[in-house]
């Protein structure tokens, strides 16, 4: 069965509103390839006016994250039923830097996985490990605790529409990508993974993209690979070289 490749970009904490309008005005052109699934996951303050500059294009909007309640006293935070009413299709769930600098807990994800299902937003949830974890030996170990941990409870049926990005953390805007062998391997697991949870045909579906330096150059390389299934792309999908990944 063939996979649609999904490539996103993360824009992370950059961008304001005003860029945001002027750099998809530019980039509309670039990535208009509807062979390939186009999101941008966007700050929340941009959702808005991206929706507004996408709209008519093949390029959807995601969120970078969200809480798991429908609304109440969270201050800072935002409900799954603002991102769709806006016109949100895809959420990042569980990015190393929200596990990190926010405290995510595979508790906390595995309860924002089945919220965004209930809103019929699509996750991409991200795993990853350390470069002490991978000098250790233990990815694949770490990598399976992850996403059994984030699923656990979550039908066959949602994992089977949602996608899952493999992002080791030291491949993370550090301009060192993962071979496409290392990519290859862990993508491979995860599958594996979602096979032994789930069954063959729900592993086939799911769409597992690689993350973590990935530019113009290497990208085409990564995504030949039989796992992996398109990219999450951070510091790239800040430049117009996003629509070269997107076509590559
Ligand atoms: P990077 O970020 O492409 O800048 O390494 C990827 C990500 O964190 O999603």
């Amino acid at each position: 069965m063939s996979r649609k490749r999904i490539v996103a970009g993360n824009w992370k904490m950059n961008m304001t509103p005003a860029e945001t309008t002027a750099f998809i005005a530019k980039l509309r052109p670039l990535v208009d390839n509807t062979e390939v699934d186009v999101v941008l996951c966007v700050p929340a303050i941009d959702i808005i006016p991206a929706m507004t500059a996408t709209r008519g294009t093949n390029i959807e909007i995601g969120a970078q994250n969200m809480h798991f309640e429908e609304n109440g006293a969270y201050t800072g935070e935002i409900a799954p039923g603002m991102l769709t009413d806006a016109g949100v299709k895809y959420v990042i769930l569980g990015h190393s830097e929200r596990r990190e600098y926010n405290h995510e807990t595979d508790e906390v994800l595995n309860k924002k996985v089945k919220k965004a299902f209930e809103h019929g937003l699509t996750p991409i949830l991200c795993c990853g490990e350390t470069l002490e974890q991978r000098n250790k030996g233990i990815t694949l170990d770490f990598i399976r605790m992850q996403i059994k941990s984030d699923l656990a409870g979550v039908p066959a049926s949602d994992v089977e529409e949602m996608v899952i990005a493999y992002e080791p953390i030291w491949a993370i805007g550090t301009g060192e990508t993962a071979t496409s062998a290392q990519a290859e391997e862990v993508c491979k697991a995860i599958r594996e993974c979602i096979a032994e949870i789930y069954s063959e045909g729900t592993a086939e579906r799911v769409r597992i993209q690689y993350g973590g330096s990935v530019n113009a150059a290497n990208a085409k390389e990564l995504f030949s690979q039989p796992d992996i299934d398109g990219g999450l792309v951070g510091g790239a999908s800040l430049k117009p070289d996003f629509g070269k990944i997107v076509n590559c």
